[in-house]
């Protein structure tokens, strides 16, 4: 295991009927709130108005409204403009992944005299930002929980991110009711992020991290025990309540600290996202069984074969042998669910897959050790693969 540093200071409010607190939680830090929120489900469920209710009309409301999935560059400088403009003492982001991120970009661009697309080529521009409250509506990223922003820039068509603990949320409201009308497509794009979020620790060149293993492999038999209970009974609130408290756990920190790592799937799904505004949890979907059956060699065997046996309780067989099954078990589950597995379904064709491959190799991080290596061609090739259905 290799040194780290932990910290997880969000302070979680969790179940139903949380949102309660959220005047409390919001006066530590002032009247002046920005709410920040998507497209607009926030209105239709139903949470809009809970919010509206809890304020009470005690607060200076000023709202950032339409935050797009793939949260762009031109939202967070308005914001920004906004918090400058209206004294903004805290912001209070409702939605999921993309109106999160979208805040803390906000929270960190209020103090910072330059463009914020700045911060993804160095967080550590980073020195303030605004506190942050949540209140999370899917589960899927983590971003409730943890110091990092994905934000897409449309004029270099790159979507990249930042990290830094300045944007940590101070508080996240977690009440698995808000995501009974998640529909769908957007259920098991979560569902397969968070497994993302999982695996992309778990494939790991370092050695002897059995506890952070361990609640990984905990986290995946969870999404995969509560995902197809989802999917036929959307207001189940034992099985919202397991993906909620998952999605958080999966990347805050417990299952990635002590370990190198390269994020190899979300690097090239990031790309997808940038020139194709695909769902995050899709493409993750899409590339994964690729990556797995392309990186597969005797170097590798043994770890899907162990996940293979700890998630998917398959009997022991050679490593080679177990790795494949677990690999295709991996495809089969995400089609079960019903995610379209080739790229064609999605509207990507192979005609920017080269020029996509190239910008994946380009935007990896400096110093990042990979599971396997992957060059430009070894991209290409996944990106490729996942235009065919796979065979087994
Ligand atoms: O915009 P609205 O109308 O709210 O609708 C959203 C959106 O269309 C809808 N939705 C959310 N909650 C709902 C709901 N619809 C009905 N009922 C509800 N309760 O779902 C759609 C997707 O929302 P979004 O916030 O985009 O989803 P997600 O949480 O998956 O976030 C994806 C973004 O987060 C980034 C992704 O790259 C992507 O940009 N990521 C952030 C990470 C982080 N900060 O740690 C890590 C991840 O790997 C990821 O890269
Ligand atoms: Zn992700």
């Amino acid at each position: 295991m290799k040194n780290f540093n932990f910290q997880a200071p969000t302070s979680i409010f969790f179940g139903e009927g949380q949102i309660n607190k959220l005047s409390r939680l919001l006066k530590e830090h002032g009247n002046n709130v920005l709410l920040t929120y998507g497209g607009g489900s926030i209105k239709k469920n139903g949470v809009y108005d809970a919010i509206y209710q809890e304020l009470n009309n005690e607060f200076n409301v000023v709202e950032l409204s339409g935050v797009e999935p793939n949260p762009r560059l031109d939202t967070v400088i308005k914001g920004a403009q906004l918090c400058r403009e209206n004294n903004i003492d805290v912001i209070l982001a409702v939605g999921g992944g993309s109106t999160i991120d979208c805040a803390k970009a906000v929270a960190a661009a209020r103090f910072y005299d330059g463009n914020p697309w700045d911060f993804t080529a160095n967080s550590g521009l980073v020195k303030e930002a605004l506190p942050i409250v949540s209140i999370l509506t899917i589960a899927a990223t983590g971003s409730e929980m943890n110091g990092g922003s994905v934000i897409t820039n449309l004029e270099t068509k790159e979507k990249l991110s930042f990290g830094s603990r300045f944007v940590i949320p101070k508080a996240s409201i977690l009440d698995p009711t808000y995501t009974f009308s998640v529909p769908s497509y957007q259920t098991m794009a979560g569902s397969a992020d968070i497994l993302s979020h999982l695996f992309e620790n778990y494939f790991n060149k370092t050695n002897d991290t059995m506890v952070q293993d361990g609640i990984a492999e905990g986290l995946m038999r969870t999404v995969y025990h509560y995902t197809p209970i989802v999917l036929k009974d959307p207001s189940n609130y034992e099985a919202r309540a397991n993906l909620m408290w998952a999605s958080s756990l999966a990347l805050n920190g417990l299952t990635g600290s002590g370990k190198d790592g390269s994020w190899s799937c979300h690097g090239m799904e990031h790309e997808l996202s940038a020139y194709y505004d695909i769902t995050h949890g899709i493409g993750l979907a899409i590339i994964t069984p690729r990556w797995m059956a392309h990186v597969l060699s005797d170097e590798t065997a043994g770890k899907f074969a162990e996940f293979g046996r700890r998630v998917f309780d398959l009997p022991k067989e050679s490593s080679k042998i177990m790795a494949e099954k677990a690999i295709k078990l991996t495809y089969d589950s995400f089609k079960a669910w019903g995610i379209p597995m080739t790229l064609g379904e999605v509207g990507i064709d192979d005609s920017l897959l080269e020029e996509m491959a190239e910008q994946a190799v380009a935007h990896r991080p400096a110093g990042s050790v990979p599971f396997a290596p992957l060059a430009k061609e070894d991209v290409l090739t996944i990106f490729k693969a996942s235009l065919e259905e796979m065979t087994f």
